[in-house]
């Protein structure tokens, strides 16, 4: 199986960057529970401080989005599974400076330009009996989002995240998830990460062997 886990950083200039608060925990919860059952499991992982001790979790270290997009594009053709669970940069400067931007004046604009959508671009080159999974975060109309994206991105099954429950999202160690498929939506309690992860993986496993 294939997995992006973590943030993505995007370079303003060689000191500075533009990114978000992922941990990349729960991508990495993923992939050692899938190690566990006996997968082979390609992480390609953003900057995360995480470490994973398996001989089964091959790990290969991104910084961009557009890194990100080309280890995918590579390693794509020989996944079973891919499971999209990086927190992309959506947009990244149009310009990186090669020198420390200077602190002149008192407004400072960065013009940016949009990230390639990693899972939407695979999504339309995806193989028969390829099984994708993707992520939501959402703030509101969760599920219309959620839906919308499944379908946009071509996915078989979308793990919403609502950041409107308590103990659930980026910097906690729980999470409470809906998976949402076509046909299928299945809520699930506040659980610890790690827990939250052998659900996603047992319900992709009953997926697969269904
Ligand atoms: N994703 C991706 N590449 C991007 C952006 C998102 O592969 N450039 C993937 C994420 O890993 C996740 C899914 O697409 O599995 C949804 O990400 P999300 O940020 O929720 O959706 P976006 O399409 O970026 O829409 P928005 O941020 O506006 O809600
Ligand atoms: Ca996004």
């Amino acid at each position: 199986m294939l997995l992006t886990a973590g943030p993505t950083y995007e370079a303003i200039d060689p000191v500075r960057f533009i990114g978000n608060h992922s941990t990349g925990k729960m991508g990495f919860a993923i992939a050692e529970r899938f190690a566990q059952c006996g997968a082979t499991v390609q992480l390609v992982s953003g900057p995360t401080c995480l470490d994973i001790d398996n001989p089964a979790v091959i790990v290969t270290a991104v910084t961009s989005a557009d890194q990100m997009y080309e280890a995918v594009k590579e390693r794509a053709p020989a996944a079973d599974i891919i499971v999209y669970a990086a927190a992309v940069a959506d947009y990244k400067p149009k310009v990186v400076a090669d020198k420390k931007i200077k602190k002149e004046g008192n407004d400072l604009t960065i013009e940016l330009v949009k990230n390639v959508d990693i899972a939407a671009e695979l999504g339309k080159v995806k193989l028969p009996g390829q099984f994708s999974v993707g992520f939501a975060l959402e703030t509101h109309n969760e599920s219309t989002n959620a839906r919308e994206k499944l379908s946009k991105k071509n996915l078989n099954m979308i793990v919403l995240n609502s950041l409107n429950d308590k103990g659930a999202g980026f910097k906690h160690d729980t999470n409470k998830v809906t998976i949402i498929e076509p046909d299928a939506v299945t809520a699930f309690e506040l659980k610890q990460k790690n827990e939250v992860a052998q659900d996603i993986v047992n319900l992709i496993w009953e997926r697969l062997h269904a």
